[in-house]
């Protein structure tokens, strides 16, 4: 769903992109070296959270699993889906993509590969903020670090945001020291683990769009919110 550049509805319903030196674009990398962790779900989601606020979203499947491909796809023939700019670009094309989306674009949302590919490199590279989702484990907090090397090696800012997480309990306290206690920047809006986002990924949805009223709609919302606060800082 192109909102600009080659095959764009010119002054149509997808809005009208404004070209000005001065836009810059805020790009969240999505990274997390853990697979499954949540990254696609959780770019996927913001990407519907900030259309639904107005802004012109891109977002940009950098994984050659290319889940988000198939969920943009989905999306291509669902009712309640936002106009929002997709691509799934690779290799030479992406640093070109990249310039050109931080100047016409609000926001710009990277999915990338669990592994740490010349693409993830390029995305934590271009990206404002690093968006490192882990589910309250040992096994996502320890295989973060991989993700937390690259970004701080590239002079990189960093959100933590837990993802289905419990509102409470034990294993939730322990990781959450253990975040607080590296000093590590973790976001206070947090995903529950909620069948919401599987059904509204399943229809090419977010959660915003799929059950606007619903829990999950309005975490994304926060987490939305809480990354667009961090930019405008
Ligand atoms: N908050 C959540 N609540 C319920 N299910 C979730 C949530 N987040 C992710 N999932 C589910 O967990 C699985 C993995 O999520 P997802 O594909 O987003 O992870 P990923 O980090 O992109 O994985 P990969 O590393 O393979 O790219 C999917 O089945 C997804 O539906
Ligand atoms: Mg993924």
């Amino acid at each position: 769903m192109p909102w600009f550049g080659e095959g764009a509805t010119v002054g149509g319903c997808y809005g009208a992109p404004r070209k000005t030196e001065s836009r810059m674009a805020f790009i969240i990398a999505v990274a997390q070296r853990k697979g499954g962790a949540g990254k696609s779900t959780i770019a996927a989601n913001l990407a519907a959270a900030f259309a639904e606020r107005g802004e012109n979203v891109a977002l940009l499947d950098m994984d050659p699993q290319r889940s988000l491909a198939r969920w943009d796809e989905v999306r291509g023939r669902a009712s309640k889906a936002r106009p929002l700019h997709f691509e799934a670009p690779s290799g030479w094309r992406v640093p070109g993509i990249l310039d050109r989306l931080r100047r016409e674009a609000d926001v710009v949302l990277l999915d990338t590969a669990p592994h740490d590919d010349t693409d993830a490199r390029l995305a934590v590279r271009a990206a404002d903020l690093v968006l490192v989702p882990l589910q309250p484990s040992a096994a996502d907090l320890w295989s973060m670090d991989a993700t937390l090397d690259l970004a701080k090696k590239e002079g990189r800012k960093v959100s933590l945001v837990l993802n289905r997480a419990p509102a409470s309990g034990r294993l939730l306290d322990q990781v959450t020291a253990e975040i607080h206690a590296r000093g590590l920047p973790l976001a206070e809006a947090a995903l529950g683990n909620r069948t919401a986002f599987a059904q509204a990924f399943m229809a090419g949805l977010g959660a915003v769009e799929a059950a606007p009223k619903g829990v999950a709609a309005r975490e994304v919302r926060a987490l939305a919110a809480a990354l667009r606060g961090w930019k405008d800082d």
